[in-house]
């Protein structure tokens, strides 16, 4: 690599998907990371929040686009709209609440002050000192490009180019969000629990894929019988702990266990079947999943979308939990990334069913979750290793079944059948490196498609 070539014509040397090897600078490079806060953050439709968060006339909450945050505001008319939190005066955030309910938005450095729709309706001062030469009608709270919801999920986009929601999302992405959906008459739990991980956002969004890391790194969560392990070890090359223990190598180890969907823009699914999880799980957890039983589900979620019961993610950056979760991975700086949690409950569950749900869901993830703890502490040492001098030299390896992966159109679905792998890590990179690329939609939706293999 010489300084002098530009990020983008080193992509295919810094992501390359026939060796299945990633460049680390892709974790820790400024230029890097501010061409994805354009290219991919600046264009795609990013989840903002459910309906369910903003149910009344000015109830608003604060969403992160980017580099740019948005307030999500329900308004007079029942509609939603998305400002962003900068002042039209001399660029002030006008709010500075994360979430609540207001009558108009003031800005608290000189007061101009915008109704719900972001109109400014109040100038202090506007007769003496601006002489009623200021037209307010010109200078209204800017509005994101376009806004639009699925299922109660709100979504929006700063490119006043990018496709319609629906097509962005397409099959794989609204079947990600189905996957909530469908569970049943579906909130948010109030509260949305944040916190910081010294780590590019990258590292918590391809572990989504993950399913070789958690016979390792949640070994401590299935010792106390938080996730359940599995019985039948194998003991091919497994891990061994310096006492010299075999650890083995653990379940999802036939075709059929693990499926992996892959989709246009860069959405994924990819993790255990329905079945596999469901054979793991103790009977006790089963009453949990009477939803999935629904005729109306079969309907919405198809033969295909039934058998899902590994992780969605909605690119850029939404996972959807196997427990009713949307994790937000919210890109601060290259290596600070805000993990935003949202869970979700079921109105029509009774109190005790809703609070044990939810006690499930946050000592699962969030801040107080033990598999995330478990998870954040490689996301962080990770990024850590990518300064080294040295060991940024290091390629990341992305080379478990490359080439194997042989992608079959099942229910209009691009579908891989294998045991665990690596492929929906690599398509993330892949589509990654392509919006980076292609400054056309038309260009970026040729280049995404799923093809014969991975
Ligand atoms: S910056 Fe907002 S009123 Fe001046
Ligand atoms: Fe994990």
């Amino acid at each position: 690599m010489t300084a002098s070539r530009s990020v983008v014509d080193r992509l295919d040397e810094l992501v390359n998907v026939e060796t299945g090897e990633l460049d680390r600078r892709i974790f820790s490079d400024e230029e890097i990371f501010d061409l994805e806060m354009e290219h991919i953050f600046g264009r795609a439709w990013l989840f903002l929040c459910h309906e369910s968060q903003i149910p009344k006339r000015g109830d608003f909450f604060e969403a992160p686009m980017g580099r740019d945050n948005v307030l999500v505001v329900r308004q007079r008319d029942g509609g939603i709209k998305a400002l962003i939190n900068t002042c039209s005066h001399r660029g002030n955030a006008v709010c500075r609440a994360d979430e609540g309910n207001v009558k108009n938005f003031m800005c608290t450095y000189h007061g101009w002050t915008f109704d719900l729709a972001g109109e400014l309706v109040g100038v202090p001062g506007l007769k003496d000192f601006y002489h009623d030469e200021l037209d307010k009608s010109k200078h209204p709270l800017r509005r994101v490009a376009q806004l639009d919801t699925y299922q109660g999920f709100v979504f929006a986009t700063m490119d006043p180019e990018a496709p319609p929601l629906h097509e962005f999302l397409g099959r794989t992405g609204r079947l990600s969000l189905d996957l909530v959906a469908q569970r049943g008459d579906m909130e948010v739990v109030p509260g949305i629990q944040k916190f910081v991980l010294k780590t590019n956002w990258k590292f918590p969004a391809d572990n989504t894929f993950d399913f070789y890391h958690p016979q390792i790194t949640h070994i401590s969560a299935q010792a106390v019988g938080m996730v359940p392990s599995s019985p039948d070890t194998l003991d091919s090359g497994g891990a061994m702990t310096p006492e010299g223990k075999n650890l083995g190598v653990q379940r999802l180890r036939t075709d059929t266990d693990t499926i992996v969907l892959l989709a246009e823009y860069g959405h994924a699914i990819s993790g255990p079947s329905w079945s596999a999880v469901m054979s793991a799980l103790p009977p006790e957890y089963m009453s949990i999943f009477e939803w999935h039983d629904r005729p109306e589900t079969a309907a919405a979620l198809g033969p295909l979308g039934l058998q899902i019961g590994g992780h969605p993610h909605v690119f850029p950056n939404s996972w959807i939990t196997f427990d009713g979760q949307l994790s937000l991975r919210v890109p601060r700086t290259v290596d600070t990334t805000e993990i935003w949690w949202f869970s979700f409950r079921n109105r029509a569950d009774s109190a005790e069913a809703q609070k044990a749900h939810l006690g499930r869901q946050i000592h699962s993830f969030g801040p107080a979750g033990f598999l995330e703890q478990e998870d954040g502490e490689n996301w962080s040492q990770s990024m850590a290793q990518t300064r080294g001098g040295e060991a940024r030299n290091v390629p990341q390896l992305l080379k478990m079944g490359l080439g194997r992966g042989k992608i079959v159109q099942d229910d209009g679905l691009a579908k891989i059948e294998a045991p665990v792998n690596e492929h929906a890590q690599l398509w993330t990179y892949l589509v990654w490196k392509e919006w980076l690329k292609r400054p056309s939609w038309d260009e970026l939706r040729r280049n995404t498609k799923p093809g014969e293999s991975i």
